[in-house]
């Protein structure tokens, strides 16, 4: 697992911009918001899971990869919400998600079903990476042990899922496609990152 790890942190590290590391410590003074809004996007990849499975019945190794996923991201939430009861905190509301809006803009629209279906999984292996980078930072930088741990876990699985959007779109097109898109995608996610601003109440 270390080894495998390593290799995805170097992955993850092909994200062309590394997160500002005062996030950490404002992230650490808005746990609860955190927690929320870190409930929601486990939620999220749970349903988009469902509708890709939905929308493409064809593929079959899609279909068996992602029919677990959508367990171990409800699971995800579950031990999120679990979480947040300890503590006496409550799941807020939903928030708009800026980042995610931001990267369906780039989604091919009108053109080819391949396209389409391609930029949806990229969109997926975006999301999975920034949030496991996400809690790499959280895992490493919070002053809770506790809190360090419970933050690993997730950085371990979303770093498996980011890994298997990618191998599903290799599977399903052509390779080099996947990689030249996949080189533009991380392009436009560091000028999306670049416009937000950086805010301690939420995973990204
Ligand atoms: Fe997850
Ligand atoms: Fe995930």
């Amino acid at each position: 697992m270390e080894e495998l790890l390593s290799e995805h942190t170097r992955n993850i590290l092909g994200l062309k911009l590394p997160t500002d590391p005062r996030w950490v410590n404002l992230a650490e003074m808005q746990l609860e918001e955190v927690l929320t809004d870190h409930a929601y996007c486990e939620q999220k990849a749970a349903t988009t899971c469902i509708s890709l499975i939905q929308k493409n019945p064809d593929k079959q190794l899609l279909v068996e990869e992602l029919a677990p996923i959508v367990t171990e991201e409800w699971g995800h939430f579950r031990m999120v919400l679990a979480e947040l009861k300890k503590r006496n905190l409550q799941l807020g509301k939903q928030r708009k998600d800026v980042y995610v809006n931001k990267l369906l803009e780039f989604q091919a629209k009108g053109g080819s079903r391949d396209a389409a279906f391609l930029d949806q999984m990229l969109t997926m292996a975006l999301i999975e990476a920034r949030s496991c980078e996400r809690f790499k930072r959280l895992s490493e930088g919070l002053d809770d042990a506790y809190m360090r741990s419970f933050y690993r876990k997730f950085m371990e699985s979303e770093a498996g899922h980011y890994t298997l959007f990618i191998t599903l779109a290799e599977h399903y097109l052509d390779k080099k496609m996947v990689r030249q898109r996949w080189a533009e995608w991380l392009a436009y996610e560091k000028g999306v990152m670049n416009s937000i601003e950086l805010r301690g109440d939420r995973v990204h």
